[in-house]
């Protein structure tokens, strides 16, 4: 309560604002699962698809995100209590910290597994190995009970060490650093990959539509990566809209941080596919094509010693901005729905999130842990890890619904365009076709993802 007095931290820069928020959005999402379900899914014609919910029902909610943060000025949970006071609007905050803690603690696991692979680069361990041997020492490490557990505690460490910072002074600060590095490395790694022999079918692979495999799962897994791509649904953009100055032009930053996340996105299929292509190697579908075809394409290609490195500073990178943006969710609520410090929701939250995920990695391969409460079927047969990302697949576009309802029919149209117009500063033109999308066209579509998703999840 006191804190609502206290001036609040925000962002100093529309520079920053724009590294923040895009620093959020481009993580583990873009150059890890992107690339490798563009792959599984007929190359452009998912990504016409993945475009399509991008610009549709993404770029909408992010908007909404912003405008409700902004106008609001407060965190996820309590910008819906603001706004619509005594009402249960504010559940939808409530399951965007759910998920902001579930999906935190995959993350983190995931993260310290592109620092354990820093490390492999640098000590340069992948060279001489054969293709089954790099399948196996990546098997047998993310199986491993301690190893990926010291790494994910590392890398929740660093992540501490940003939010604690604070918002200017942490988040902001380090984006700004740390996004024009990521651009820098990616540009490089795409310069190396574009102009080795026999690149081009890499990049047939990747832009020839083949439409056969575009099946309904194609079209669903499209939009939900929209959404964890873009770090929507969760109210991550809603805190970070918080912080958003009463100058800035909502729409604009959000289609920035948009194209942003997009570019980096197709840049990183760019990166890879041409590589593995070009060496006559078949991509592995799946987290191994990261961890495994990668450091065999790298074993292969002159100077891969060094694009190694980089390649795996740049997952790190990526990921760390992102997991700020995350924790950051958790900790603005608890410093002002609950009025604990910052610094103590900050130490708080990352150990019990680190905690969880400890617990995720061990059940992929040291502790077999059956959901007791799910009866019967496949699900059953996944790890607790597993079962954490499927279930963060469906919460994420279940929060997307609620903001758009809430944006579309709970808010006022004056008040929504007094937010995206900074109070008639200046005109939009796009006011009716946005909250047509977030009335009709991104519920209906997030409906029948979800539906799907849950009997998918239930079978
Ligand atoms: N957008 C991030 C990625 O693509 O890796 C992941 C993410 C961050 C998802 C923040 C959700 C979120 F709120």
């Amino acid at each position: 309560m006191e804190n609502n007095k206290l001036q609040r931290d925000s962002f100093g820069s529309k520079f920053g604002i724009i590294a923040a928020a895009a620093g959020s959005a481009i993580g583990l999402g873009n150059i890890w699962k992107f690339p490798y379900i563009t792959g599984v899914y007929g190359g452009s014609a998912f990504i016409i698809v993945y475009l399509l919910c991008i610009a549709g029902i993404g770029l909408p909610i992010m908007l909404s995100e912003f405008l409700i943060g902004r106008r609001a000025q407060a965190n996820a949970v309590g910008a819906f209590k603001k706004q619509a006071p005594g009402t249960p609007w504010f559940l939808t905050g409530t399951l965007g910290l759910a998920a902001a803690v579930i999906i935190l603690s995959f993350y983190g696991v995931v993260a310290g597994w592109t620092l354990d692979y820093v490390f492999r680069a640098i000590t340069n361990q992948f060279a001489n190995m054969a293709p089954a041997q790099l399948g196996d020492m990546f098997g047998g490490f993310i199986t491993s009970p301690v190893r990926p557990i010291v790494w994910q505690v590392v890398f929740m460490l660093l992540t501490l060490g940003v939010v604690l910072g604070g918002v200017k002074d942490g988040i902001e600060k380090y984006s700004k650093i740390l996004m024009p590095f990521l651009l820098g490395i990616i540009v490089i790694l795409n310069i190396r990959a574009l102009t080795l022999p026999g690149a081009s079918e890499g990049i047939s692979f990747l832009f020839k539509p083949d439409f056969s495999k575009l099946s309904a799962a194609a079209v669903l897994s499209a939009l939900g990566h929209a959404f964890f791509s873009l770090s929507l649904g969760m109210g991550t953009m809603i805190t970070y809209g918080s912080y958003i100055s009463k100058k800035e032009n909502l729409g604009k930053t959000a289609l920035q941080v948009t194209i942003a996340d997009t570019v980096i996105a197709l840049l990183a299929g760019l990166a890879i596919f041409p590589a593995v292509f070009a060496f006559g190697i078949e991509p592995s579908a799946g987290p191994g094509l990261v961890f495994i075809t990668l450091p065999n394409v790298f074993n292969q290609m002159p100077g891969g010693y060094i694009f190694s490195i980089l390649f795996f500073v740049l997952l790190a990178v990526a990921a760390l901005t992102s997991s700020v943006s995350i924790l950051e969710v958790v900790v603005a609520y608890f410093a002002e729905e609950k009025g604990v410090s910052r610094k103590a929701a900050a130490i708080w939250s990352t150990v019990a999130i680190t905690i969880l995920g400890a617990f995720e990695s061990l059940t992929n391969g040291t502790v077999n842990f059956k959901l007791p409460f799910l009866k019967s079927g496949e699900i059953l047969s996944l790890g607790f890890f597993d079962w954490m990302i499927e279930l963060s697949d469906m919460m994420l576009p279940l929060g997307g619904l609620f903001i758009a309802l809430f944006v579309g029919y709970k808010m006022l149209r004056k008040d929504v365009e007094d937010e995206v117009t900074n109070s008639g500063a200046f005109k939009v033109g796009y006011v009716s076709a946005f909250l047509f999308a977030v009335k009709v066209i991104a519920p209906i579509l997030i409906a029948i993802v979800f539906f799907n998703n849950l009997f998918g999840f239930l079978k």
